[in-house]
């Protein structure tokens, strides 16, 4: 039977770089990702940028540029950045989509239809330079308990307290430095104590959705039967703010918390309107589709709790089940600038390159509970180059030469007595079940004793002493190929974890993607394998080095500066080489004037044109055929002001007489963007 599955990663926040901690979560999703795929099950990937909220805001705005402007420039680095790390979502959006907006403006009007919404007025610290008010984090002052100065409004780093921001002594506004006031505003609750969401969520955590330890937090949260402990979740912010807007509430947002998990749903939706999937097939009440969400510990509460409980009363399924992971440490401590282990993806990508060394550490760490996993530097190198190299590249590059040199590519017999603990493993079927139940350290223990069983069988028959010997080529054409059986073997077992080595071995032993069903079978005699090439090198501990001595240095005074640069160096790998140099006369050549569409329509049978009806302030208007319909609905575009080539030939195409052209902005992502000039613009005005 195949399984309809929907997988998420949690979405990355839009004002940082992804690091080597982040990774842990979207590794650990990936390979069960591509385990389920290998499987035969529809299985889909999704996941986007977490765009809003007061800290983008705010960042934007020190930068000089638009939230928008802001976020555009990190999805592209992120995107960037799970590529080099063959993290392959199915779809990669942003929260800050139509699709969320409309999914989370649907999902608190039903919630409000049903009773569970209510305004209420709170006090809050405002920052009257600013003109706004501050979340918790944006305001310091000293701790209340142990005096320590410049603590956060939430808690203390010095002694671990925590208390409300109103308790801090001689608080200040951490973006303007003034001192706050207390003032009033109403704000939106989600009325989480109600008995429905209580009795509901005191069902669903214990209902199996959740590991174990998950679950015991989990009751710990909701307190024994009778006793109510959860309190009404507060889902609105004041503007100034960078998010959606609450219908019917002017001047009020939605907290970032509320539409970030929507973000998922948006995602998918996205993904529907690519590849023709239902949508409420995989998220409507009821659904046969098996919905996870791979997430940090961090995060437990938001899934646990509050989305759960907006899902089942705005109609929709629940998760099938949450998979929460533990944070990774950098030589048994928490990542950190001053040591240099605070890693960014790009930092790993420019010094390691390898990004596949990186997933199979991770692997076989993972055991699919809430544990922290280390990375121990010394341990990486070690791991990589005696199980990677030193076991499984080893038994392709010591047989592989014979075939070539001795038998013409072709592969012999095989030795079935010698694969019996190979057929064992593929029909028991262990593997697969570790790899089910993220227990992909497991997974790796495994396929090591089998690269061992080959590697011990190698070392028996030493073919490299047979090749030296007459008459010994029969013997040596059925070892080699055997080992090449085994070698197969284990590259699918890795395939998961490693899939673009795989990819280049199937390449090596000329053989379609190797898939993960069936029954057992060798690779055929009279077989043509590739010459082989090498595969991998062993890890260098002086790239490593490096690593953490340029991430130290990251650290001195001019960090943000330094990051700037990166930004720009990153840009460089993003956008598309700078055409050659011109002459202003060259320029000038080219007649651009503003343009107002009068009208824009569908053009029967075009798959990609609109047509638009463009008026320059010439006698008659002019016909320009775009290709803009993946991007514009024709209604939208009608009245707008453009920026079109005038003096273009005009181009014959099969649906008319093209009369110029309009210009667009595109890149590597996704989405197609037309020019408009600033207000006050009129139509025919030259550019120059
Ligand atoms: N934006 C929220 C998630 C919204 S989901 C609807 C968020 N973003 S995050 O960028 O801070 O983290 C993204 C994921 O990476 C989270 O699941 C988080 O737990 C995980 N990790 C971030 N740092 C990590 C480590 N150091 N170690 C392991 N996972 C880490 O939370
Ligand atoms: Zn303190």
């Amino acid at each position: 039977m195949t399984r309809k599955i929907l997988v998420t990663s949690a979405l990355p926040y839009a004002n940082g770089s992804i690091h080597l901690g982040h990774l842990v979560e979207y590794i650990q999703t990936d390979i069960w990702v591509r385990f389920q795929k290998m499987r035969g099950n529809t299985c889909h990937y999704v996941c986007a940028d977490d765009t809003h909220g007061t800290p983008i805001m705010l960042r934007a705005e020190k930068e000089g540029i638009t939230p928008e402007q802001l976020i555009a420039r990190v999805w592209q680095e992120h995107y960037d950045d799970f590529r080099a790390f063959h993290v392959a979502f199915d779809n990669y959006g942003s929260t800050n989509s139509n699709e969320t907006k409309e999914s989370a403006q649907s999902i608190y009007r039903t919630l409000k239809a049903n009773g569970l919404i209510e305004v209420r007025s709170i006090e809050q610290y405002y920052d009257p330079v600013k003109n706004m008010f501050l979340p918790d984090r944006f305001i310091k002052g000293e701790c209340p308990k142990c005096h320590a100065k410049d603590q956060y409004g939430d808690n203390c780093e010095v002694c671990g307290a925590a208390y409300a921001p109103t308790d801090l002594i001689a608080p200040f506004s951490a973006v303007s430095g003034a001192k706050p006031e207390l003032r009033n505003s109403d704000h939106y609750f989600f009325k989480l104590s109600a008995d429905s969401c209580q009795q509901f969520l005191r069902q669903w955590t214990r209902g199996g959705s959740l590991q174990q330890e998950a679950a015991n937090k989990m009751q710990e949260w909701l307190g024994a039967e009778g006793e109510n402990k959860l309190s009404d979740w507060d889902i609105s912010r004041d503007a100034p703010y960078f998010g959606f807007e609450i219908p019917d509430a002017p001047g009020k947002y939605f907290y970032v918390w509320l539409d970030a998990p929507v973000g998922y749903m948006g995602s998918f939706k996205q993904l529907c309107a690519k590849s023709g999937l239902d949508f409420n097939d995989y998220w409507k009440q009821g659904s046969d589709a098996e919905l996870y969400h791979f997430i940090g510990k961090d995060i437990l509460y938001f899934h646990a709790l509050f989305w759960p409980a907006m899902l089942q009363h705005a109609g929709f399924r629940t998760p099938t089940k949450l998979f929460a992971h533990g944070f990774l440490t950098v030589n048994g401590e928490k990542m950190s600038k001053s040591r240099g282990t605070f890693i960014t993806a790009r930092s790993y990508v420019d010094h390691i390159k390898n990004t596949e060394y990186l997933r199979y550490y991770y692997a076989a760490k993972l055991n699919g509970t809430m544990e922290d996993i280390d990375l121990n530097l010394e341990d990486f190198v070690a791991k990589v180059n005696s199980d990677l190299i030193g076991k499984y590249i080893n038994i392709a590059s010591r047989c592989a030469g014979f075939i070539s040199k001795k038998f013409d590519g072709k592969l012999g017999n095989f030795d079935s007595a010698a694969t019996a603990e190979f057929q064992t493993a593929f029909a028991d079927g262990e593997i697969a079940r570790c790899y089910e139940e993220r227990d992909y350290s497991r997974a790796l223990r495994e396929i090591m004793r089998l690269a061992d069983v080959a590697n011990q069988y190698i070392a028996e028959k030493q073919p490299w002493a047979m090749a030296k010997q007459e008459g010994k080529d029969a013997e040596l054409h059925e070892v080699c190929s055997t080992a090449l059986t085994m070698f197969r073997d284990l590259t699918l077992y890795l395939k998961p974890v490693m899939p673009e080595l795989a990819a280049q071995v199937e390449n090596f032993l000329n053989i379609k993607p190797i898939a993960w069903s069936g029954t057992w079978q060798s690779l055929p005699a009279g077989h043509t394998i590739n010459e082989y090439k090498h595969l991998a090198t062993r890890l260098d501990p002086k790239l490593i080095e490096a690593m953490v001595a340029a991430n130290q240095e990251s650290l001195k005074p001019m960090t943000d500066s330094h990051s700037e640069t990166r930004h720009a160096e990153h840009q460089q790998h993003a956008i598309s080489p700078i055409a050659d140099t011109i002459s202003i006369d060259d320029f000038g050549k080219i007649d651009l004037r503003v343009a107002h569409i009068v009208n824009a329509e569908h053009v029967d049978g075009a798959e990609k044109l609109l047509k638009l009806t463009l008026d320059i302030g010439e006698a008659q208007p002019r016909t320009v055929f775009a290709g803009i319909k993946s991007a514009y609905d024709p209604e939208k575009l009608k009245g707008r002001m453009t920026v079109m080539v005038a003096n273009l030939a005009p181009r014959k195409m099969k649906f008319g007489m093209s009369e110029g052209m309009v210009l667009a902005a595109s890149g590597e992502a996704p989405g197609l963007f037309i020019l408009s000039p600033d207000t006050g613009a009129q139509p025919g005005m030259r550019i120059k």
